[in-house]
């Protein structure tokens, strides 16, 4: 098992994360719990700021908070000097609740309700990425009745097919997002946005997909907008003031993964951006990107307690923890593979192959197909690594389950950002039928 940022096998033989033994953690906090290296969230940031710092362009860093958003994760982003995506009001709130300043969140998402918008605007924020003709038509018409403008980026579909999983790839044109470059859309929705009293167009965005590993898919998106900005600098006369290119940086989730580090994929955009808005006679646009999994995913590890066992003779050995797809999705929704290693004794052979399944009351819920662990035994504590992204993030109560609680770990402390949900919180919501006809 690959050992991230500050992780550890400590003297005990027991994995260490932040400087804290994750079996007592699992003692103090229960198990399944999700453990962040906060010195390694801190890294990934920086590591993202400081390549743009010396490219010299103008820059935001925005945290796609979908991959994990707390307030606690707010907060941390937001002492790094990132910016924040956010894609929902929920998210929004979640981010104004942790006191993130509001002109440094980016508002996404292709259905924007009204009240999402209004609830942008009193807040403040730093721009919307308009999706479609009907957002741009509300925020005009919305920000107009308060007279204010609203600055946006709006959202375009290149024509890039990242090579990644299909749920997951968002830059080609049958994509249910942004507007699209090859038809007339693109171009339309700029002249719209041009021509609105009520809004203020910074430029353009795209985001190609998730777990990209080159970065010949960004290459390409950044000559493709470049074509497209020429081509609008030709028609229209506007040049763009933010040229924003999205997240999607690969990330390890098992030993084979080679990922590139924060600082290619930013020295590769920006070296880009420079040569072919150079070479086309448009001016230097400031530069932004929205890394999420990048920031946040390898730094996350979730710990369950091994329970029951099911061995069938010559096919396969199944391994039940006391989570599953109501903690990780991502295996049953994307077949994403994962590594694992028994927590409490990370020193001993690893020659038992098994499958890691999860209590959830449905076929689907494998965690890892084929590991090699220590013979198991009930109650010892499995680590998945890299768990971070869209494990929390996507979380759910499916058979009524409850959440897992969130821990920080950083130089031997631990704390609590999410509480452990409850069998109350589970009901929290649920009403008894008070009709006559069911009273007896
Ligand atoms: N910007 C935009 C506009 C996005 O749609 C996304 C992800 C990101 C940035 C951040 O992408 P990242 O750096 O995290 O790859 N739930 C999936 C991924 C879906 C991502 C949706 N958008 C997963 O578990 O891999």
């Amino acid at each position: 098992m690959y050992l991230h940022g500050t992780s550890r096998i400590n003297e005990k033989g027991h994995l260490e994360i932040g400087g804290c033994d994750t079996v007592n953690l699992v003692e103090e906090f229960q198990s399944p719990l999700y453990v962040y290296d906060e010195e390694l969230i801190r890294r990934k940031c920086r590591a993202f700021i400081n390549a743009f710092r010396d490219s010299g362009f103008s820059f935001q860093v925005a945290y796609a908070s979908k991959a994990f958003c707390t307030m606690a994760m707010c907060q941390l982003v937001e002492e790094e000097g990132m910016s924040l995506d956010v894609v929902s009001a929920g998210e929004l709130y979640t981010a104004l609740q942790a006191g993130f300043p509001a002109d440094r969140i980016h508002f996404h998402g292709n259905n924007k309700s009204i009240e999402e918008i209004e609830m942008a605007l009193d807040a403040k924020i730093g721009c919307f990425v308009a999706d479609n003709f009907y957002e741009l038509e509300l925020l005009n018409q919305l920000a107009m009745e308060r007279g204010e403008v609203a600055k946006v980026l709006l959202r375009i579909t290149p024509g890039v097919e990242a090579h990644t999983h299909e749920y997951i790839s968002t830059g080609q044109q049958d994509s249910k997002f942004g507007f699209d470059v090859i038809s007339d859309q693109a171009l339309r929705a700029i002249q719209t946005s041009l021509a609105a009293d009520s809004l203020e167009l910074l430029g353009v965005h795209c985001h190609i997909g998730s777990q990209i590993f080159e970065t010949d898919g960004f290459l390409m998106a950044v000559e493709r907008v470049a074509a497209f900005l020429q081509e609008v600098k030709e028609k229209t006369g506007f040049t763009c003031t933010v040229a924003n290119f999205g997240g999607g940086f690969g990330i390890r989730y098992t030993e084979g993964d080679t990922p590139l580090q924060p600082e290619d994929y930013v020295k590769a955009i920006t070296s880009k951006v420079r040569e072919e808005f150079t070479k086309r006679d448009i001016p230097l646009p400031e530069l932004w990107i929205e890394p999420g999994s990048s920031v946040i995913g390898d730094a996350g590890t979730t710990l369950y307690r091994v329970g029951s066992t099911k061995e069938i003779p010559g096919v396969r050995k199944y391994l039940a923890v006391d989570g599953g797809m109501t903690d990780n999705l991502r295996p049953a929704l994307y077949q994403a593979v994962y590594e694992a290693a028994l927590a409490n004794r990370m020193n001993e052979a690893a020659d038992d192959l098994v499958s890691i399944a999860g209590k959830c009351c449905e076929s689907g819920d494998m965690l890892i197909w084929d590991v090699k662990l220590p013979v198991a035994r009930p109650g010892d504590i499995l680590a998945v690594t890299s768990t971070g992204a869209y494990g929390y993030a996507m979380s759910n109560n499916y058979n009524r389950i409850a959440r897992p609680a969130v821990v920080f770990v950083r130089d031997g402390e631990a704390e609590i950002v999410v509480e452990r949900e409850t069998y109350a919180d589970i009901v929290k919501n649920d009403r008894v039928i008070k009709r006559a006809s069911l009273q007896r």
